[in-house]
């Protein structure tokens, strides 16, 4: 399969990051996928008052794919600032999970582009997805 268009991700996700309601942490997070028909779909997090109420990015982003009709996820890549890498948090990896494969790529970048790739399967070793379900 032909290598994912990260720059397109990464424009997509810069684009995105600045629109997070975010005023409780001040830390603003872009999201962009690759969905397996090539459509791009993002979303930023969305925090609350109510802080568990609050949402992620990645999130947004397979709420946005599913609503398209897409259903698989070919690549993310998720855009934050600071020094520590802005990898999905652990529900996060488990949402995209649903819909990537093992070796499903997913970027982590920051101003200055992309600082680390990892496959799914790096992020959420020993996983449980929707196979367990079929008996
Ligand atoms: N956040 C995301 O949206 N995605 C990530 O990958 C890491 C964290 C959000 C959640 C919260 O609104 C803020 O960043 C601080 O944790």
């Amino acid at each position: 399969m032909a290598e994912p268009d990260f720059e397109a991700l990464f424009a997509a996700a810069v684009a995105v990051q600045p629109l997070a309601h975010a005023p409780y942490s001040r830390f603003n997070v872009g999201a962009a996928i690759l969905a397996e028909d090539g459509t791009v779909h993002v979303g930023c997090n969305v925090e609350n008052a109510a802080y568990p109420s609050g949402s992620c990015a990645e999130q947004g982003a397979i709420s946005a794919m599913i609503a398209s009709g897409a259903k698989t996820i070919r690549a993310v890549l998720v855009f934050g600032e600071g020094e520590a890498l802005v990898t999905p948090c652990g529900a996060c990896r488990q949402r995209i999970r649903e819909f990537a494969a093992p070796e499903t790529p997913i970027a982590i970048a920051g101003p200055g582009g992309i600082r680390a790739r990892f496959s799914l399967a790096e992020l959420l070793p020993a996983s449980f997805g929707p196979d367990n379900l079929r008996r």
